[in-house]
């Protein structure tokens, strides 16, 4: 606590306002070429949980004092989740060099509680500043994201749920108006388990009069780790990873300094990434606890996979057995896992059925792993795939984050130089994935565009 009264004192400037833009735009022409047909063998730091960092710095808007978040991935949703905070007036100083994984955000002069449709509809989690917002200023104006590329992803339950702690809210212009003056505790029984939503709602209900019951909540581990930056930050929250939350409403919270949970699926990722292979791969700085569904069926397709304290190490040298899955919300297997186990089905004995039962829209990465050789027939929810069928490089686009990453997985494997375009989608949230992979003898290189951009007229033309 030493730390933050020491920060109080110095104003935060944010140093890095020179670099709003730089970085955001210029790598959206990036591609990765990968060759395939190397082992992976070696180290990979996992890097701290893009899905619980965004909801930490969202909840910084419930206090005026420094909240100092350690963790915090480097990745492209962090940055527009900063440019959020910053156009509300917020100031968010990111670290350097060994710092660079820390922020330190203040929000004591919050003068615009807007999170507009430019921000909105790039990043879903946008939305998650509304509960915070309403609870700390008294009212929010957010976007409505509108659909996405993985399904409908409608935002009502945060909607009724504030509702039912007092709020009013209007809508009008593609945008949701919340205001109370103080929201009050109550009862919210979520009609679906929502992960944002619940942190929504968990944040905004610390600052509520009296208490406050949630049933049918997400038990993801970044809804208990939000839960324990809150709790330090003074709130009074029982029962988070857990399906009731209760919450006792405080008058005010303080700051706060918390390190984020490590990226479960990020390590999921390399985890089949090294069972694709035949490598053999440690992961370090991961929680093997947070893995369950996945490691089982690893076991079950035929892969071992040795846990350690904060280590998991992948070995496979043999042939895998295909595995039925269907995604279901924490402790059931990630639906956020779904697009890079369907690349491991391709080139396992047998077939698989890929049931998607949280996203109505979730396998754009099936149709880019067909081009490039598997054999796989979508039916609604349901994906067959029939393993094993040799991979061959292809040109392939990156549709949404996850399908990006198994992408990446396939090319891998593949035969040949496998081009893929849109990686910005995967810069979303892997943590220079590329450098990752080459550190343990992938070949993958990052290209940006093959012509240089015209810039000015050459000397002499007309
Ligand atoms: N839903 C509603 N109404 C709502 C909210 C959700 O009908 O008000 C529905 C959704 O349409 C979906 C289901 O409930 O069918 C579950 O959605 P959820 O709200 O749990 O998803 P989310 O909170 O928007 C988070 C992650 C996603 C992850 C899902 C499911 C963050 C920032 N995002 O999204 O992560 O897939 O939970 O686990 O935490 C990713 O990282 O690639 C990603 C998409």
């Amino acid at each position: 606590m030493g730390t933050i009264r020491e920060l109080k004192k110095i104003p935060l400037s944010v140093r890095i306002r020179q670099q709003e833009n730089s970085g955001e735009e210029e790598n959206l022409m990036d591609k990765f070429v990968i060759r395939g047909g190397n082992p992976l063998v070696g180290n990979i730091r996992i890097s701290g949980a893009k899905n619980a960092a965004l909801p930490a710095m969202a909840a910084a808007i419930l206090t005026e004092e420094p909240v100092i978040l350690e963790n915090i991935p480097d990745v492209r949703d962090i940055q527009t989740e900063r440019k959020l905070l910053v156009s509300m007036g917020a100031e968010v100083e990111l670290g350097y060099g060994r710092a660079s994984h820390r922020t330190t955000i203040s929000c004591r002069n919050l003068s615009s509680p807007e999170a507009a449709y430019e921000v909105v509809k790039t990043m879903r989690a946008s939305t998650l500043v509304l509960g915070p917002l309403v609870a700390r200023m008294g009212r929010a104006r957010v976007s409505l994201p509108g659909g996405c590329a993985i399904g409908a992803r409608p935002i009502d339950l945060h909607i009724k749920g504030l509702e039912k702690l007092g709020a009013t809210i209007t809508q009008e212009h593609g945008y949701i108006e919340a205001a109370a003056e103080r929201l009050r505790g109550g009862l919210i029984s979520f009609d679906k388990i929502t992960v944002t939503g619940t942190e929504d709602l968990m944040m905004a209900a610390t600052l509520a009069e009296g208490e406050t019951v949630m049933e049918n909540c997400a038990r993801e581990p970044e809804v208990a780790d939000l839960a324990a930056l809150l709790n330090k930050m003074g709130a009074n929250i029982e029962g988070a990873g857990t399906s009731i939350i209760r919450i006792m409403g405080v008058s005010k919270l303080h700051g706060a300094r918390h390190r984020i949970i490590p990226d479960r699926i990020e390590a999921g990722t390399f985890l089949i990434a090294g069972a694709l292979t035949g490598g053999d791969i440690t992961l370090t700085s991961c929680d093997p606890a947070h893995l369950g569904a996945l490691l089982h069926k690893l076991e079950e397709c035929g892969v071992t996979v040795q846990p350690g304290t904060d280590t998991l190490r992948i070995t496979n040298g043999h042939r895998l057995h295909a595995a039925d899955l269907t995604t279901e919300e924490y402790p059931g297997f990630p639906t956020d896992m779904q697009a890079q186990y369907m690349t491991l089905a391709t080139q396992a004995e047998g077939t698989s059925v890929v049931t998607e039962n949280i996203f109505e829209n979730r396998f754009m990465h099936a149709q880019e792993l067909v081009r490039m050789g598997a054999n796989i027939k979508v039916d609604g929810r349901r994906a067959v795939v029939h393993g094993f069928t040799p991979l061959s490089a292809a040109a392939v686009q990156c549709s949404d984050l996850r399908a990006s990453a198994s992408l990446v997985i396939a090319a891998l494997v593949a035969d040949g130089e496998t081009i893929i375009d849109r990686v910005y989608h995967i810069d979303r949230g892997y943590e220079r994935i590329e450098e990752k992979l080459r550190g343990v003898g992938a070949q993958i290189k990052r290209i940006g565009e093959i012509l240089p951009k015209r810039t000015a007229a050459p000397v002499g033309a007309a």
